[in-house]
């Protein structure tokens, strides 16, 4: 494989915000997950120390909450001021004590120095709901719900520039689930109440790559969007966790770009791809394992639909398939980081998560390395490489017609303050060396960070942290006009080039 790399040649910068994370109120991402008052580690407010400092490493920019399917039955006013009444919410069939609102998550995204994005409930909730939600977060001081605030301790105006209507409402399980034409209204009068109580803040829809759902909503609703939000889980598990095998979970890595094409087509064909960026505001490898929660038939027994969630705290679950999946997305968003303005891995903490707590501490599962060395390697601009002689992997049936599903999956970029290169390689055989021919105008220092684990199936646990990132010099000899690379099988690596 050749791998060839122009520095000079810079495509477009990335937003940080592919970068996102999302946190949901499901299982123990925000109880006994990033808030955990009685535990240990909890800090003056609340929070578990420990997981902020693993999610300040990772440098998160923005988190998006408090749902996913969560949000369409939620009512904000629950979860502000001091007496908080105990709700059930219907998403999910679970009691809600509402001690975690809209105000403790302003103060972990300040703990975390990220931008607040929060999602509104287009379910049971109006347009009326929506707005004086943003009232609450971003008046000064006008009006019942900014005096709220005030009253609640919070003077000053939470500054929310970030706001998606709706979650999901295209889908039969949500609830408050729309025929397109309904949404595009929704959408429109929401909208157009938001923004009438803050005109700064930047707003998101509900969508999806189909082109008569994106069509309406987008001529009805388009130009007071500046983000259409779609989702993606490959690993379709949420009734069976059947998790699917290392090879199936490559062959996916051939979809990924499928999404986001689609709605590029939609956007430059009405002309909005220059005002309306994509927002992939939940994804995953996997999808998350709560079984009989969006069947037609709702068990009674809560032993069919609440305890089997808690399968999704195994840790062995998340392998190098998930961090070589991860990379691979993540690639994707970086090609495409000139429509793709934020991403948000569904979710940070707990669940399908990078980060996974227990009363003794926390583990750090192999996406969060993932993370760790894109947000801290990678660089900022986008350059031209160019790839050939790729071997395959294997082929799958794609949208048209069989595809091939390449070895390595390659993105090259620079930092723009120090003029280091940075490319993200990642190895997608479970069991071959991949040599890869780089070449580069100039010469410079080289670095390599490996991710790799002992296997395909290899994961990190409690008293179990071995899958880690570790510098990898070996693989990276000099040759006349760049470099010989040797990629390990199952593996994520970022070689850095400091220009001399
Ligand atoms: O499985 C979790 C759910 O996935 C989220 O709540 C929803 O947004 C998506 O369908």
């Amino acid at each position: 494989m050749q791998l060839t790399v122009d520095p000079g040649r810079v495509l477009f910068c990335r937003d940080k915000m592919i970068y996102g994370h999302f946190l949901e109120h499901f299982h123990r991402q925000i109880y006994g997950g990033i808030y955990d008052p009685s535990s240990p580690f909890a800090d003056e407010e609340g929070f578990r120390s420990d997981v902020l400092e693993a999610l300040k490493a990772i440098r998160v920019p923005i988190i998006r909450w408090p749902g996913g399917c969560f949000v369409s039955a939620y009512h904000w006013q629950d979860g502000v001021g001091k007496d908080r009444p105990f709700t059930f919410n219907k998403a999910w069939r679970v009691e809600e004590d509402n001690s975690f609102g809209t105000d403790e998550f302003i103060r972990l995204c300040r703990k975390l120095d990220c931008e607040p994005y929060i999602c509104t409930n287009a379910g049971t909730g109006t347009p009326e709901e929506m707005s004086d939600w943003v009232e609450y977060c971003n008046l000064p001081f006008e009006g019942r719900y900014a005096k709220q605030r005030i009253e609640n301790g919070f003077p000053e105006p939470h500054g929310v520039k970030y706001w998606s209507i709706g979650n999901e409402n295209y889908g039969p399980w949500e609830i408050g689930a729309w025929k397109s034409d309904q949404w595009s209204l929704m959408v429109e009068e929401a909208a157009k109440m938001m923004v009438r109580v803050d005109p700064s803040i930047q707003l998101s829809a509900a969508a999806l790559p189909d082109v008569d759902w994106n069509l309406r909503l987008l001529q009805r609703a388009g130009e007071r969007l500046r983000w259409i939000s779609i989702h993606g889980y490959w690993d379709s598990i949420h009734q069976t966790n059947a998790l699917g095998s290392y090879d199936r979970c490559m062959a996916y890595t051939a979809q990924l770009e499928d999404s986001i094409r689609k709605v590029r087509g939609l956007l430059m064909a009405l002309g909005l791809e220059k005002k309306i960026r994509i927002a992939f505001d939940e994804w995953n490898l996997r999808g998350w394992y709560h079984p009989n929660a969006h069947t037609l038939h709702q068990p009674m027994d809560k032993g069919e639909y609440i305890t089997p969630r808690d399968d999704n705290d195994i840790n062995a679950s998340y392998t190098m398939a998930d961090a070589v999946f991860s990379a691979c997305f993540l690639n994707t968003l970086l090609r495409n980081a000139d429509i793709v303005g934020m991403a948000n891995f569904a979710p940070a903490v707990n669940t399908r998560g990078a980060i996974f707590t227990h009363e003794k501490g926390i583990v750090l599962r192999t996406t969060y390395h993932v993370f760790h060395m894109y947000v801290n390697l990678m660089g900022d601009e986008v350059i031209d490489a160019h790839i050939t002689d790729v071997p395959v992997l294997h082929t799958v049936d794609g949208l048209q017609g069989r595809q091939d599903v390449p070895m390595v999956d390659a993105v090259a970029t620079r930092c723009s303050g120090s003029g280091d290169v940075a490319l993200a390689l990642v190895n997608k055989s479970p069991d071959a060396f991949c040599p890869v021919s780089l070449r580069m105008q100039g010469t410079g220092r080289t670095e390599m960070t490996t991710l790799m684990g002992g296997s395909t199936d290899d994961y990190n646990d409690i008293g179990r942290d071995h899958v880690r990132p570790f510098a990898n010099d070996e693989a990276v000899q000099p040759i006349f006009g760049g470099w010989k690379l040797n990629l390990p099988p199952h593996s994520v690596n970022v070689l850095r080039i400091r220009p001399e």
